[in-house]
């Protein structure tokens, strides 16, 4: 449970969304936002915390975590990686189906969302995997309550989850309605580039076996396939320049929206890993800077729309093993915030594109209800920042279970403090406040 009840004055900061900054005040009641304005008056009972000279951002929405329960939660589970988010003010995430046994029709994901009730700290929902044997079923099993939808891998990653043939993946495609995700990587050509490789080679070679090929033939397919059956989809994690050309010369307006890590943000090879080994090897991989320069490019000019972290936790014993049979994956839902801010100080963002990219990016993409903006009658959900305090990235400070970032040591400016979720103090000054209370999202 929690202190006051959903109830909470937010007074004197900074508030962002997507035309700008404003100094308002924030009311919530009921955990719903009431009034966001300049000297809110508020019921002497409402608890008020003083924001001044901070921000106040909407709850981050990540459309794109692993929290490896059931099954592999020596990894992370639910509670362990919702603190994680909710420790850097996401307060709603959308978690992957690559879990053991994989999330591929009701029951499993009933399972899920009852192994989250009372254990996960930010509101959630699940992915359900596609397969080549459950296609037909989707259509109608997508509309679960608490189901973000569905993902279909086209190329094998972590798990084995693939629909990797284009009548197979065209088949999920006409079976139901509702934004598919994808990971777009050539199956084909990966198999090919993976049979040369041999044990104990560098990780550097990563984004060379997962090439630029192997993304944008999938990403090509992908979108032939949207064209043909206009079925919405949502390209995850592009990581080259070229399919950010394709998606803006294909111009399929809503039926394709796209998404990229902040990896692919602030990271390049060989340079991370040469640093880092196989703990920036993900997939698909960091590349080099002049895919990084155009993933920027895309992100400030709206081709892309959301930020997704792809947190996908791995022990450090996992990631020790030799390349290629290390495994792919780098938490990150806790330091999507800190980075975006650096980019912010640093020119290339600003702060009204961090709100359209982590919330009301995630929002339109998959028709979340109720969330993902600071306006009268949505969730209260925000996120309180200080912009004042630039340093470098603690491993203490980190609450995933796979303990362990490539940003540890990274000077990065903007630090979320305090979050809050439905009006409830959720997470304060590096502790948890109440009991976790998340709930399943809600979509339109
Ligand atoms: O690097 C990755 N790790 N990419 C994925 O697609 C899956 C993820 C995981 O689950 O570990």
């Amino acid at each position: 449970m929690n202190e006051h009840g959903g109830d909470l004055l937010v007074a004197g900061g900074e508030v962002v969304s997507t035309t700008g900054v404003d100094r308002a005040d924030v009311l919530i009641r009921g955990g719903r936002v009431t009034a966001v304005r300049a000297a809110v008056d508020a019921p002497a009972d409402v608890i008020r915390l003083d924001a001044t000279g901070k921000l106040v951002f909407p709850g981050l929405i990540d459309p794109q975590v692993h929290l490896r329960e059931p099954g592999l939660t020596h990894k992370e589970d639910l509670a362990s990686g919702t603190l994680a988010a909710v420790a850097g003010g996401v307060t709603s995430i959308m978690e992957m189906p690559n879990t053991k046994p994989p999330t591929i029709d009701p029951e499993r994901l009933a399972e899920k969302l009852g192994l989250a009730r009372g254990r996960a700290w930010c509101d959630h929902a699940f992915f359900l995997g596609a397969t080549p044997d459950n296609a037909e079923q989707l259509g109608e099993w997508e509309q679960a309550a608490g189901c973000a939808g569905v993902k279909i891998f086209m190329g094998s990653s972590t798990g084995s989850l693939l629909v990797a043939e284009d009548d197979q993946i065209e088949r999920v495609l006409r079976s139901g309605s509702r934004r598919v995700a994808v990971h777009s990587e050539d199956e084909p050509r990966l198999k090919e580039r993976y049979a040369g490789v041999e044990v104990g080679s560098h990780p550097r070679i990563h984004p060379d076996v997962r090439d630029v090929e192997a993304a944008l033939k999938a990403t090509k397919r992908l979108l032939a396939l949207v064209e043909r059956t206009r079925r919405p989809v949502h390209v995850l994690h592009v990581s080259t320049a070229e399919e950010i050309a394709l998606i803006r010369e294909r111009d399929l307006g809503e039926l394709v929206t796209a998404e990229v890590t902040p990896n692919h943000l602030f990271m390049t090879a060989p340079d991370c890993y040469e640093e880092h080994g196989s703990l920036a090897q993900m997939n698909p991989p960091v590349r080099t800077a002049r895919h990084r320069d155009a993933l920027r490019e895309a992100l400030a000019d709206g081709t892309l729309t959301c930020i997704g972290s792809d947190h996908a936790p791995h022990t450090l014993e996992e990631k020790a093993r030799p390349y290629p049979q290390s495994p792919s994956g780098i938490p990150g839902v806790q330091t999507i915030l800190p980075l975006l801010l650096t980019a912010v100080r640093d020119g290339w963002l600003s702060l009204a594109d961090v709100v359209r990219v982590t919330s009301d990016g995630p929002r339109r993409a998959y028709s979340i209800g109720g969330k993902g903006a600071l306006d009268a009658g949505l969730d209260g959900d925000l996120v309180i920042v200080d912009p004042s305090v630039t340093e470098p990235l603690q491993l203490d400070w980190l609450r995933s279970r796979a303990a362990y970032s490539p940003y540890v040591g990274r000077e990065l400016a903007g630090w979320p403090v305090t979050t809050v979720l439905r009006g409830n103090v959720v997470y304060d000054a590096h502790t948890t406040r109440g009991t976790p209370d998340g709930r399943p999202l809600r979509f339109a």
